[in-house]
């Protein structure tokens, strides 16, 4: 598991221990934390092994999950060089090492391939609608270039791959200074500090929580191997950024106000998954509410706050 001390890496490792598997965990630790996987750490199916992806690894495996990359905005783009080359260079770390094993290989790849998209809801043959040159290029061109190097390897030496369009997806053990919408507006709710909406906070979104996602994962890779996708992964349910604040702000029972702030550049106005593939592919269906997925994710960040003031 690439990126297992990440958000989604930590929570798919423990999944797969439950199942009965062994797992080794590879991370730098860019945006990940051993906090994460503190519930696992004793297991003794459980390693840990500190790599950049950008080098080649050596280890024997049956699978391999790729989801190494920093996946908000304020962390893909502080060092937006190194968020290409983990994307590009890890997808051919990764492959490379698939090969000589004749292991399957599961890649994150993401909606913002699509980029800003002119189709709504985004279908898995959109080709997107992506800024090569944008803040966000690094990101959304290295992801791009990370499914083009999954299919030549699928293509012309009959790798097993399996690439799913992550949709913004949320939950306990996300980073509480990332940048992402929900992170950031809980912990501004949380602190009663003024929550931050860009634009007229009209633009819309689709949460989905993690525990739906990793079924759609782990049914993904249950699949034959000529199941190969891509396919899109994500709760189809669309809210305004307005109307997610305000819940937030209603679930907290905090203080905060809303205050609106210029749209960044790129910033996609509407994205939605649309789940039809998955749907009749691997049964997906999301089952955790907005509501509740949010209530478990308050409650973390709350513990997270009252340790912190303790120490
Ligand atoms: N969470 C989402 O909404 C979402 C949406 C679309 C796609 N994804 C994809 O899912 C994957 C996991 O996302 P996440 O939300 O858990 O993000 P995250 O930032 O919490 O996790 C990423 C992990 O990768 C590690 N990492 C980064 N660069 C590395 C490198 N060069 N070598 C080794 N480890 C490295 C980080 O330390 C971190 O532990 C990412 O590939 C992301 O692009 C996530």
């Amino acid at each position: 598991m690439t990126g297992g001390a990440g958000f989604l890496g930590s929570h798919l490792c423990k999944r797969l221990l439950d199942m009965g598997k062994e797992v080794i965990c590879v991370d730098n630790f860019y945006t990940g934390s051993k906090d994460n996987l503190l519930p696992i750490l004793d297991n003794p199916y459980f390693e840990i092994i500190r790599h950049d992806i950008c080098n080649p690894l050596y280890v024997e495996v049956d699978e391999i999950y790729n989801l190494a990359c920093p996946a908000s905005p304020v962390h893909y783009q502080s060092d937006p060089i190194q968020t290409t080359k983990t994307s590009v260079l890890g997808a051919l770390h990764m492959l490379g090492l698939a090969k000589r094993l004749g292991a399957t290989i599961f890649q994150a790849s993401t909606s913002e391939i699509y980029g800003d998209p002119k189709v709504h809801p985004q279908t898995e043959d959109y080709f997107g609608h992506v800024n090569p040159i944008g803040k966000r290029a690094c990101y959304d061109e290295g992801k791009r270039c990370a499914e083009t190097l999954f299919f030549d390897y699928h293509h012309k030496h009959g790798l097993p791959i399996k690439l799913v369009r992550i949709f913004n997806t949320y939950g306990p053990n996300m980073h509480p200074n990332d940048g992402r919408v929900v992170s950031n507006f809980i912990m501004q709710a949380l602190e009663n500090k003024p929550i931050t909406l860009y634009g007229t906070g009209m633009q819309t979104r689709s949460f989905c929580y993690y525990s739906d996602l990793l079924d759609g994962i782990l049914a993904f890779m249950d699949t034959e191997k000529s199941v190969v996708g891509p396919i899109n992964l994500g709760n189809p349910v669309e809210v305004s950024m307005v109307e997610l604040a305000n819940l937030i702000v209603s679930l907290t029972g905090s203080s905060s106000k809303l205050v609106f702030k210029t749209l960044p550049q790129d910033d996609p106005i509407k994205r939605r998954p649309n789940i039809t593939l998955a749907k009749k592919l691997l049964d997906f269906k999301p089952k955790v509410s907005l509501e509740e997925g949010l209530l478990e994710t308050i409650k973390y960040f709350e513990s997270m706050l009252t340790q912190n003031a303790s120490i």
